[in-house]
């Protein structure tokens, strides 16, 4: 039994554009921990989306080893990613990505229509309660989006990255659009997430942020060149 969420071997992510090679991942290993808080750091193009995309089954690495909850991943097809993608994995973005015209309720519902089917309408509004219950949104399910601050828009988002029960939630950038004083309530809201045992991993350029992990990594030219758990 791995204890390890991710393990991923000598992983390749490379482009052919305008008759050269890009590799935004170039030769990766990383262990990613059960329960980890895991920040990854780095310039601009330095890979961190690319490996974001990976780790959420959105994008296929061209060489390397997945293994994913101890089984191995490597060239799984497209249903089994869209599986994984819709069942373990939450995604909270810089930009919130809510439909602006779904109430806070139906948006963090959403994932549910793609996820685990055969849920009732009761069954799943109590789900929906639940989880904006975990970002202390409960009171504001009735409203839309633009009704909101910034940081209440990302903690729905982050309501709707916990609706199926997540084992891993994937965060990039979540603090870009917000102030200081909404960049710790959501950061707060992380560490209490990781404290009931969601893995997290976040991109962030904010040493502020990357301060709450128990871990950072930076990458560069698409590698980990740091990892203050190595
Ligand atoms: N779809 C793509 N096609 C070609 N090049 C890409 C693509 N996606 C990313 N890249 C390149 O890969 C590198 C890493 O990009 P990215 O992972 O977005 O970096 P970061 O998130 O750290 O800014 C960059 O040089 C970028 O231009
Ligand atoms: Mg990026």
């Amino acid at each position: 039994m791995s204890s390890a969420v991710f393990q991923l071997s000598d992983i390749r992510r490379s482009y052919y554009v305008g008759n050269e090679w890009v590799h935004a991942i170039n030769g990766l290993d990383l262990t990613i921990p059960d329960g980890q808080f895991l920040a990854v750091i780095g310039s601009s193009g330095s890979g961190k989306s690319t490996l974001m995309h990976i780790l959420g089954f959105m994008d296929t690495p061209t060489e390397g080893k997945m293994e994913f909850e101890g089984s191995d991943v490597t060239g799984i097809g497209r249903r089994s990613r869209a599986h994984l993608r819709a069942n373990r994995i939450g995604f909270v973005f810089q930009s919130f990505n809510l439909l602006p015209r779904l109430s806070v309720m139906d948006n963090v519902l959403l994932p549910l229509f793609y996820g685990r089917s055969g849920m009732s309408r009761a069954d799943r509004r109590a789900a929906g309660m639940a989880a904006l219950e975990r970002v202390d949104l409960q009171h504001r399910w009735q409203h839309t989006p633009n009704q909101l601050s910034g940081g209440e828009r990302q903690r729905v988002a982050i309501a709707r990255a916990l609706i199926n029960s997540p084992r891993l939630i994937l965060a990039d950038e979540p603090t870009g659009n917000l102030d200081s004083r909404n960049r710790e309530k959501i950061m707060d809201l992380f560490v209490k997430l990781v404290g009931e045992g969601i893995t997290l991993v976040v991109v962030t350029h904010d040493d502020a942020v990357a301060a709450y992990a128990h871990r950072r990594i930076r990458m560069q030219d698409g590698r980990i060149v740091e990892d203050d758990a190595a």
